[in-house]
């Protein structure tokens, strides 16, 4: 059965900074994930805090808000056979360090907070943070 998905993906303030943008799309079209929907915007710190509200008893979320709202991101909806699992797999593990080779983390990811990108964890997640960012 051909599982078609979609999921949200973010490029983060260090990437969008190092202009990687665009090797990051390459990675997903040779992985079978195409963009259906992309825009640049700059979220504000309130924006940032309701997008990861799930996060909001960590004690790395003040700083996970300030960051991604600290300059303009990417977001994109991707689509594609097994869109969730596969987009997680190419991101690789969230702390670069600990990120397979190749994966878009390891390669491009600064530390756990600039890791360069951010993929939905599921599909009850992918659904809402998609109508996060493209639903007016
Ligand atoms: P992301 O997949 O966007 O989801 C939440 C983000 O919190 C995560 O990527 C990391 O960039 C950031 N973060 C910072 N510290 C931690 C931590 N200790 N564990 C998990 N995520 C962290």
């Amino acid at each position: 059965m051909n599982n078609i998905e979609q999921t949200l993906s973010i490029i983060k303030p260090d990437a969008v900074e190092r202009n990687l943008a665009d090797d990051i799309k390459d990675i997903f079209k040779k992985n079978n994930l195409n963009i259906i929907d992309a825009k640049k915007i700059h979220i504000t710190k309130d924006e940032a805090s309701e997008f990861y509200k799930v996060h909001q008893s960590k004690p790395f979320f003040n700083d996970l808000c300030t960051y991604l709202s600290s300059g303009p991101i990417v977001v994109m909806i991707l689509e594609g056979k097994d869109a969730i699992k596969n987009y997680r797999k190419i991101m690789g593990a969230t702390d670069p360090k600990k990120a397979d080779e190749n994966t878009i983390r390891r390669l491009f990811g600064i530390s756990i907070d600039k890791n360069s990108v951010h993929g939905s964890d599921s599909t009850e997640n992918a659904k809402k943070e998609i109508d996060f960012f493209f639903k007016n």
